[in-house]
C-alpha cells in the first residue's frame, strides 16, 4: 500500500487586499501546492481579503488588536485557533502587524512573509514608494522566514524587478504583484515538499 501523507494545513494572515492569499488559494486549487488552506486570519474588518475568503469558502478569523489588552493576549487567542486547525505553516501576506515573541517562538521556522523589495533594502511600509524615491533602477520581491524584527529573518527567495524611467507607484506595484503571485506559491510548494534550503537557520 502506498504511504499516505496528510496535506499540511496553512493559515494565511492578511490586513488588506489579499491578492497573495488569492494566489495561494488558486495554486492549491489547481494542484500545484499539495496543502490545505485551513484559515485566513485578519486584523482589519475592512480588508477585502475577508470577502475573498468568503468567495472561496475558506474559514476566516477576524481578530482586531484593539479588542485585546496586549499583543500577548491577541497572539494567545490567535494561537488557540491555529492549534484547533492543526496549522503547520503560517503565510503572512500583507499582514500589517509585527509578530511578537509568543507567535514567532510557537511557530519557529514555520512563518513566511512576502515583502515588495529586495530586503534588506526598503523595509517597512510603502516599500515600492521608497524604492522610487531612492531612484534605484532595480527593486523586487523577497520571501523570508519571520523573526521578531520587522522584515527580517532568513531570506528564502528573491526576484528582481526592473524600474523603468516612466514608472509610477501604480505601474511598478502592478509588476511587483505579478512577480509576488508567482513567487509565493513557489516557495510554499517548496516548503510543503520540504525542499527549501534551510542552511544557517537556527
Ligand atoms: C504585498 O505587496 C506584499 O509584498 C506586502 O503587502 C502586499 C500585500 O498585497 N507584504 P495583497 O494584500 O496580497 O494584495
Amino acid at each position: 500500500m502506498p504511504a499516505c501523507t496528510l496535506a499540511i494545513n496553512i493559515a494565511v494572515f492578511c490586513s488588506g487586499n489579499g491578492s497573495n492569499f488569492q494566489a495561494l488559494v488558486d495554486n492549491v486549487n489547481n494542484g500545484k501546492i499539495n496543502a490545505n488552506i485551513a484559515l485566513m486570519v485578519c486584523d482589519n474588518p475592512n480588508a477585502y481579503a475577508l470577502q475573498r475568503a468568503q468567495q472561496v469558502e475558506i474559514k476566516s478569523l477576524l481578530l482586531e488588536r484593539k479588542h485585546f489588552k496586549s499583543r500577548d493576549d491577541h497572539e494567545t487567542t490567535i494561537i488557540e485557533h491555529l492549534e484547533k486547525e492543526n496549522i503547520g505553516l503560517i503565510c503572512l501576506a500583507g499582514y500589517l502587524r509585527l509578530l511578537g515573541p509568543k507567535l514567532v517562538q510557537h511557530y519557529k521556522n514555520k512563518i513566511l512573509n512576502i515583502h515588495p523589495s529586495l530586503l534588506p533594502a526598503f523595509k517597512g511600509l510603502n516599500a515600492i514608494r521608497q524604492a522610487l524615491d531612492a531612484r534605484v533602477k532595480i527593486t523586487g520581491v523577497t520571501l523570508h522566514f519571520v523573526d521578531e524584527k520587522m522584515d527580517h529573518g532568513a531570506i528564502v527567495l528573491q526576484e528582481p524587478v526592473k524600474i523603468d524611467d516612466n514608472d509610477t507607484e501604480e505601474t511598478l506595484a502592478e509588476r511587483i504583484h505579478q512577480v509576488e503571485h508567482q513567487l509565493y506559491p513557489e516557495v510554499v510548494k517548496r516548503f510543503v515538499e520540504d525542499t527549501l534550503k534551510l542552511e544557517g537557520i537556527q
